[in-house]
């Protein structure tokens, strides 16, 4: 049986507002995962009280609405502050310093894992890949990433943070607070998504190199027909085997405009065989 609401608990704007997201979804229990994010974006984590104003909306059981919110490391049941940091501490991170850094904001902000600065200010975690590896070691602060890390740049960002000073993303997008954030997950948006780029160089270095050197993926129909589905593509021209050649850039025109694909190039511009 689902949990009633205690109406006087909850701020009435965010009850009015977590019974519009399930209108989104063709199963208003998809309405789910936002529906937490707004709690914590009201509530600072996900309470007693959200868990069961989403289980009375969604007409679930307070126990579904906790199994979700256990499951998810993103749901915090302790209150977050200001900033949430994220340490990648995940095996390339590591090596690449992550670990260094976690233990430096550690001993800087006296906190251990998952713990919050007597101010409010700053909650650590140390997380597990931030999928952004071509930029190890990389922090995330309310999920934005701040990549190529030292321990210097991590704690001179932290003292940022709690000075109030304006933080931007190394991608471009002004730091917001970890509420605000969740707001935005919970899809109420802030209209700043189009700040800092989509993706980074380091992300996009293999696209362009393969755009370079005329690679698709095996079976492209443009380039089976463009080569007669003979062995006679750049990849192969090149050295490479076409099995394991990167996708197909989407810009072919600008390939073969370049003159690229008949060039049989290798990365450092050398023909084969020279
Ligand atoms: S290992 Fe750190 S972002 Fe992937």
């Amino acid at each position: 049986m689902a949990a009633q609401i205690d109406e006087g608990a909850l701020d009435p704007q965010l009850l009015a507002e977590l019974r519009e997201i399930p209108a989104r979804y063709p199963q208003s229990r998809s309405a789910l995962l936002p529906m937490l994010h707004l709690v914590q974006s009201y509530e600072g984590r996900v309470t007693s009280r959200g868990i069961e104003a989403c289980a009375d909306i969604l007409g679930i059981t307070a126990a579904e609405v906790s199994g979700v919110a256990t499951f998810y490391t993103m749901y915090k049941r302790r209150p977050v502050g200001d900033y949430h940091v994220g340490v990648c501490t995940n095996t390339l991170c590591a090596v690449m310093g992550g670990d260094a850094i976690f233990e430096r904001l550690k001993d800087h902000l006296d906190v251990g894992n998952d713990e919050t600065t007597d101010d409010g200010k700053i909650t650590l975690e140390h997380v597990e890949c931030n999928a952004a590896c071509d930029y190890a070691p990389v922090v995330m602060v309310n999920w934005e990433f701040m990549d190529n890390q030292t321990p210097q740049s991590a704690t001179q960002l932290v003292d940022d943070l709690r000075e109030g000073k304006e933080v931007r993303s190394t991608r471009g997008p002004r730091i917001c607070t970890w509420r605000q954030a969740e707001r935005v997950l919970a899809g109420f948006p802030d209209d700043l998504a189009d700040e800092g780029p989509a993706a980074g160089p380091a992300s996009l270095l293999g696209l362009e190199i393969a755009r370079e050197r005329g690679w698709r993926a095996p079976g492209d129909k443009g380039s089976d027909e463009r080569d007669g589905g003979t062995d006679t593509t750049a990849a192969k021209q090149s050295g490479v085997d076409a099995q394991t050649s990167m996708g197909r850039a989407p810009a072919e025109e600008h390939i073969e405009e370049s003159g690229a694909e008949t060039k049989g190039e290798d990365a450092g511009g050398k023909k084969e065989g020279s």
